[in-house]
């Protein structure tokens, strides 16, 4: 095996005034400070073709439209030191303001679940902008029935009725206020390093410092997260759920109105919960009388190729389920799947939101349930998704700074430490990387606390040849940095 960063133990800050000497030296004299072996270089990668050229861009430049956000928008700031200027999109590729591909193994984070612009997704909602776009609930409507009728055949259990909502926050406040009101009881839990929304009661079952704001957020418990890479109690997934009995038994009355996850916490850095946790969880949960709610805004509709539902993979069936972002493949729109009986805890009082279910997001919605159907995309995102998992293996078999590589399907990450044993976040050498990446076409996501987490949620149409050019600029982009 060869390893090309030294085994010393390097801080991140040490192995960054260490590189940044190196860039101004000959190659040589930095390998001989931070290399153990002289590799080859990596492959040259080569984006696969594909039969499709965007119209030329007459619009504003990147730089034009960056002076504006910076006097206008005060969200999110842009990924990359040199922000994209995204001007076109078809399928898993997009295309910036000069004509340059990249494959987008982000999509809009996780948005993106059929393709940009899917041809079949795209003529589905043209045809229905032109007969009729926004009726709400109070009329009556096919596309919304025909929708819901399709969904839920993919609910198992009792999971048959439904509230639509606008985004993945929405949904997950819904879904605790209806454990709320069915159990009559206030005490939520959450898990450490969750990720479930800006809202009030989102953001109080946030388990990341960066997702919180120091507010009133009354209510929720933080169990121990069931890290297997970093936790205490390694695969043990039972060991960990005891810290929700704990919970119960010393923080509450000793009944819950309910209990959230993620089955592969998506901006905790993707983490799969370890095995055996969410039956062991949900049976405390349950016994102290509370509900058990999935968060599927990610992991939902195929995309953790073995199953529909992530939470599947454990082998459990939640009280009420919510569905996010990948359910319009860009139609904002979100999900609430509960049963009957928890339902009608809103009895009779208005539970209205005004743009939800209108006719182009349902519309949306369903040509996405029968493209997965209908192009096998969960079995693409298992079989491209475990090949890609095997080649990212393999590179951290290769480089000492990749700790770990995890997660199902097409949701995967790879986690950057300057040190193994201690698993010292890799913040500023994950930022090069990610950099060098987009450099070199291809588009991913930074997650986890330290931001020391690529994330890839690619749509689910990439294929092999995809996957590999995404596995060569990841190679490249390491080797370039450690031996420039
Ligand atoms: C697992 C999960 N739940 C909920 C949300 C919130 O969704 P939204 O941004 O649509 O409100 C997110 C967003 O990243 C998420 O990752």
């Amino acid at each position: 095996m060869q390893r090309f960063v030294s085994r010393r133990v390097l801080s991140e800050t040490n192995f960054l005034r260490v590189q940044q000497r190196c860039f101004a030296l000959p190659g040589s004299a930095y390998k001989k400070v931070v290399t153990s072996d002289t590799p080859e270089p990596p492959p040259v990668p080569v984006i696969p073709p594909f039969p499709y050229t965007p119209p030329t861009y007459t619009g504003p430049s990147g730089d034009e439209i960056m002076a504006l956000r910076k006097k206008y928008l005060m969200q999110q700031p842009a990924y990359y030191e040199k922000p994209l200027n995204l001007v076109d999109g078809k399928m898993q590729y997009v295309f910036d303001e000069n004509g340059k591909r990249y494959l987008d193994a982000l999509a809009g984070v996780s948005v993106v679940s059929c393709g940009h612009c899917h041809p079949y997704v795209e003529k589905a909602i043209i045809k229905q902008m032109k007969s009729i776009q926004h009726t709400t609930v109070l009329y009556l409507n096919h596309t919304l029935t025909d929708y819901l009728q399709a969904l839920a055949d993919k609910m198992p259990g009792n999971l048959k009725v439904f509230y639509l909502l606008n985004s993945g926050t929405e949904a997950n406040e819904l879904a605790m206020l209806l454990a709320r009101l069915y159990t009559g009881c206030n005490d939520i839990i959450s898990l450490r390093n969750a990720y479930h929304g800006n809202a009030p009661t989102t953001m109080g079952t946030n388990g990341v410092r960066t997702e919180k704001f120091n507010v009133v957020q009354t209510g929720i418990h933080h169990a121990m997260d069931p890290n297997p890479y970093r936790g205490d109690f390694g695969s043990d997934g039972k060991k960990y759920a005891e810290d929700v009995q704990n919970i119960i038994d010393y923080a509450t009355s000793g009944q819950v109105a309910g209990f959230i996850a993620e089955e592969i916490q998506g901006v905790g850095g993707v983490i799969q919960l370890a095995p055996g946790y969410l039956p062991a969880a949900y049976e405390s949960v349950r016994n102290a009388g509370g509900l058990c709610i999935a968060d599927e805004a990610i992991t939902g509709f195929g995309r953790t190729g073995s199953h529909y539902w992530a939470f599947e993979n454990q082998g459990v069936i939640p009280d009420i389920v919510t569905m996010a972002k990948g359910i319009g493949n860009s139609s904002p729109m979100s999900v609430v799947a509960t049963t009957p009986e928890i339902a009608q805890v809103l009895g009779s009082h208005t539970f209205y939101s005004t743009f939800a279910a209108n006719e182009i997001s349902t519309t949306a919605g369903l040509a996405v349930l029968k493209v997965i159907e209908k192009e096998g995309l969960q079995e693409n995102a298992l079989a491209v998704g475990s090949y890609l998992k095997a080649k990212l293996t393999a590179l951290k078999d290769k480089y000492e700074i990749i700790g770990d590589v995890r997660g199902r399907g097409l949701m995967l990450g790879v986690e950057f430490v300057t040190d193994r044993e201690l698993k010292t976040p890799a913040t500023d050498l994950t930022n090069v990387i990610f950099e060098e990446m987009k450099e070199m076409g291809v588009l991913v996501g930074k997650a986890g606390l330290y931001s020391n987490v690529l994330r890839m949620l690619p749509p689910l149409c990439i294929t092999k040849a995809d996957a590999d050019f995404l596995a060569d600029v990841l190679d490249n982009a390491i080797w370039n940095i450690t031996n420039k």
